[in-house]
């Protein structure tokens, strides 16, 4: 059983992960650890796509078997997930007998309905890249470019998925369904799109130019289009698990919208009789000086360098702050190293150790009990009180960079209150009000950290832990009780110092 079966799209194994590959696992983490915060219990899929041309050219480009190249890469993306924090249920490789099993059963079942049909393709087929060419592949005056070498017309023949059949339902679908494709903008592209008359889909390739897919169950001589392999996936990989299928959400970038995800899987779905995923998420791209990061472009940058310099916490911190869902995003390393030393080094880093350092010096290095408030911790209190309402509430629509904005205005507003309180002033006071102020402020900062950390939780789980634990937290019941101010630290044994957030080293050449 889930309430909330989430995946991210499975990436192809024709190029190693990138940023943009990283980001969409982290995106995705965020939301189902969210989710799970909220009580749901998730099932969270991930993967990778291992069929079709690309990954047959560059493997025989390298001179291994697709199976051994396909093995490698795949092997790079799994390992990529553990670096980056991601709490994935269950990797589907598109290779897997589990899923080929899967596929085979829908093309014969959508064979048997007569919604899968023997025609005849006709187009025009480049002999050096091995693929059929459109229209928009032209150079502007018509004629083809050069790395499609010989460009011949050829007819064979092939098999097609009745996707004409079908538009009339999915337009009344998309319009009973306003909110299936987050942003809503993006659904009005599906729309749009659906305006012209949909072509049936060819779904079949002649497996004497590609043997690397799965064959179709009722003509072996054939295997099928690579699409309608790596869509399955998402089904293939809970079939037997009762309670799971429909998906709550698929996590997807805005290139594998229309047609795939939104066009082709529902009417997939639709005719074998499935029930439709609730939603889809549909995230923009990182850009590196405006173009799309990608492994063809060869501007991708390794996220793992970043994750090995400054962590995990840091990146994903960075990817969710900086990324309003939807929209495309500049990525480059001094965009994220101002982010990490404003936020991550000097508000909550700092914030981390005066606390830790505070505590140890004027209370022995147990968080006092809060005596009576004045104004200054009313006001934070109240700020808490808005900021964690509206942060709920804005995870829960996607707006996690907001989210974040607002959380982060909190953790500087705790130094604000650090500033004005001065517990170092009131610590040489004999003053009796002045030492109850002391522990009161002493209390409340340990208090507002807390809180802090349990909010960042689904985006820095390991940072989250670590402050928890230096702070003598243990955090337990459900999550939105735990973001209620209550002074749940009085008492607890705090460490005497911790360097979260340790500065980078000025790059060699550069001013500091
Ligand atoms: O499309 N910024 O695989 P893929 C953000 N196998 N996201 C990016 C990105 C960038 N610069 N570059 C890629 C495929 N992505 C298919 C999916 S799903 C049944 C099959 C995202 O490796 C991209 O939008 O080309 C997609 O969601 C994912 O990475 C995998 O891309
Ligand atoms: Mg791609």
């Amino acid at each position: 059983m889930a309430d909330f079966y989430i995946t991210t799209a499975i990436d192809y194994v024709n190029g190693l992960p990138h940023v943009g590959h990283a980001y969409e696992k982290v995106l995705t983490d965020v939301i189902a650890r969210f989710r799970r915060l909220m009580g749901d219990s998730v099932y969270f899929l991930t993967g990778t796509d291992e069929h079709g041309q690309k990954v047959q050219q560059t493997a025989r480009a390298r001179g291994v078997p697709p199976r051994q190249f396909a093995d490698e890469v795949s092997a790079e993306f799994r390992a990529m997930l553990p670096r980056l924090l991601i709490s994935n249920d269950d990797f589907i490789r598109t290779t897997e007998e589990r899923h080929k099993r899967v596929v085979r059963e829908l093309l014969q079942r959508l064979f048997d309905k007569g919604d899968i049909y023997r025609g005849e393709y006709r187009g025009f087929y480049s002999t050096r890249q091995e693929q059929f060419l459109l229209e928009k592949d032209r150079n502007p005056d018509g004629s083809w470019p050069d790395i499609y070498g010989e460009v011949t017309q050829i007819a064979e023949p092939n098999y097609f998925f009745r996707l004409r059949s079908y538009q009339e339902w999915l337009v009344e679908f998309l319009a009973r369904n306003e909110g299936f494709v987050f942003p809503r903008f993006r659904q009005k592209q599906v729309t749009e799109f659906l305006k012209d008359p949909l072509n049936d889909l060819c779904i079949s390739r002649p497996r004497e130019r590609l043997e690397w897919g799965i064959p179709l169950p009722f003509d072996p001589s054939f295997v099928t289009y690579v699409w309608f392999d790596a869509l399955a996936n998402y089904y293939s990989a809970v079939a037997d698990r009762p309670g799971v299928w429909p998906a709550a959400l698929h996590v997807i970038g805005k290139d594998i919208l229309v047609p795939p995800h939104a066009v082709y899987w529902p009417i997939m779905l639709h005719a074998a009789g499935l029930a439709l995923p609730r939603g889809l998420l549909v995230h923009g791209w990182w850009l590196t000086s405006g173009a799309k990061m990608s492994k063809s472009a060869g501007n991708a940058f390794n996220p793992l360098e970043l994750v090995d310099e400054f962590g995990a916490d840091a990146l994903r911190y960075f990817f969710i702050r900086e990324m309003n869902v939807g929209q495309d995003g500049d990525f480059s390393r001094e965009l994220f190293l101002v982010r990490y030393n404003s936020d991550l080094a000097n508000d909550l880093g700092n914030l981390v150790n005066r606390v830790l350092n505070m505590t140890s010096r004027f209370a022995g290095g147990a968080v006092p009990a809060a005596g009576a408030e004045g104004e200054a911790e009313l006001e934070l209190r109240a700020l808490w009180e808005a900021t964690s309402r509206d942060y709920v509430a804005l995870f829960g629509q996607y707006q996690f960079h907001t989210g974040l904005e607002r959380l982060f205005a909190f953790v500087r507003s705790i130094n604000a209150y650090v500033e004005k309180r001065a517990p170092w002033k009131l610590g040489k006071s004999a003053d009796p009000a002045d030492r109850a102020l002391l522990q009161t402020s002493l209390a409340v900062m340990a208090e507002a950290l807390r809180l802090a950390s349990a909010a960042l939780r689904p985006v820095m789980p390991g940072a989250t832990a670590t402050i928890d634990g230096v702070l003598g937290s243990r955090p337990s019941g459900a999550w939105l009780d735990e973001l209620a101010w209550g002074g749940r630290l009085a008492g607890a044994k705090v460490s005497p110092a911790l360097v979260l957030f340790p500065r980078p080293l000025p790059a060699a050449g550069k001013a500091p």
